[in-house]
């Protein structure tokens, strides 16, 4: 079904190590800041416009159920843009044999990383004995994450909470995460948070149980050969920076979605990068050629429109001027003036 292991490492991924020669420690170190892996929301077209913003940010997918690569139809969920590099992929899954699958075809398409998602407490998710719930079930974790690194040189990673239900311990975490590293995982991202299973939802459960910034603190002082990152409630690149002190890299979700243009300082805070300050209508005007590709193969206007929205905020005319984009790009007969139309707009105002 997938392509031999014996000729996968010359197939795309060898093709594409080479096109990107000479990058491979920016690669290595981007995991310094990430943008979280959001469904319905870090699809391609918002990861295009957000490498407006961070030339250098880790770009994680929405998770991908693992079983659903096996289909040919489930592949186009692989499709990528060269510009976003570098880009993980977040599978969702409790098989090895099909994750394993899952991070081959993720380096045979040129991904820089492959993560475990053992954080989602959705029922969807869970029912299918994958994300949260698998916090409780370290063994068959590390047989995953075993199984995936046999297979792959990419990094393989696994993002999970720090404990679920009545699982919270400091004890349980670094149990698990012990079992974890010894099966070979590269890094952990931990949402700082406990998840309860039951009776919250997958909103709540972002909001109701408290951050434990000083528990994955203390994992990381007591394994510090370990990669350890922080998500949750990061909102700012101030935080982001203290937040550098403790971890090896920082990852942010809402903050990123709601304020795009407030993390354009990264690249410089962080990898010494030049600082180009850039406005909204510049990065509207950097995703049109993107656009128009994707107007071009059938798509609509309203994939990529419905990202932009905020990129404008706290100025005067801000609701306006979304409320307005918002009509035209949702028209079924919306082109690419819309988007041109936009970006003139705030030209104009300096914006
Ligand atoms: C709309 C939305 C969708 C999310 N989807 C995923 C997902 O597909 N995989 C995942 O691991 N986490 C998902 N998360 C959780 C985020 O990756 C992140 O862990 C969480 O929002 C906490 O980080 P933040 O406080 O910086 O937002 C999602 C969060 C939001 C808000």
């Amino acid at each position: 079904m997938y392509l031999k292991q014996s000729n996968r490492f010359e197939s795309f991924h060898e093709q594409h190590k080479k096109m990107r020669k000479g990058k491979t420690s920016e690669i290595e170190n981007a995991y310094r800041f990430s943008i979280a892996p959001m469904l319905d929301c870090t699809d391609s077209h918002f990861r295009v416009l957000m490498r407006q913003i961070s030339k250098r940010a880790l770009l994680y997918t929405e998770m991908i159920v693992a079983k659903a690569l096996e289909h040919e139809q489930g592949r186009k969920l692989l499709r990528f843009q060269e510009i976003e590099h570098p880009i993980a992929l977040q599978v969702g899954g409790d098989d090895p044999n099909v994750l394993s699958a899952a991070a081959c075809l993720a380096e045979d398409w040129g991904f820089d990383e492959i993560n475990l998602n053992v954080g989602c407490p959705s029922p969807r998710v869970q029912s299918g004995n994958f994300g949260a719930c698998l916090m409780s079930q370290k063994k068959e974790v590390a047989k995953c994450v075993e199984a995936m690194k046999k297979k792959v040189k990419i990094p393989v990673t696994i993002k999970h909470r720090t404990g679920i239900d009545d699982y919270d311990s400091y004890e349980f975490l670094t149990e698990f995460v012990d079992e974890i590293a010894s099966a070979g995982a590269d890094r952990f991202i931990i949402h700082a948070r406990k998840a309860w299973l039951k009776g919250l939802n997958p909103k709540q459960n972002r909001t109701i149980p408290p951050l434990e910034y000083s528990k994955v603190a203390k994992l990381k002082q007591e394994r510090n050969h370990l990669k350890i990152e922080f998500n949750g409630g990061i909102n700012t690149p101030d935080e982001c920076i203290k937040a550098l002190k403790s971890f090896d890299g920082v990852m942010v979700g809402r903050a990123a979605y709601a304020h795009p243009l407030l993390w354009q300082t990264m690249d410089a805070k962080i990898f010494n990068e030049n600082h180009k300050a850039i406005t909204a209508s510049k990065v509207i005007k950097g995703i049109i050629p993107y656009a128009e590709n994707h107007l071009n193969n059938n798509g609509r206007l309203w994939d990529i429109g419905k990202h932009i929205l905020q990129l404008v905020e706290g100025v005067p005319g801000a609701r306006a001027w979304r409320r307005e984009v918002s009509l035209k790009a949702q028209s079924s007969k919306a082109d690419i003036s819309v988007l041109e139309a936009a970006a003139k707009q705030l030209e104009e105002r300096g914006l």
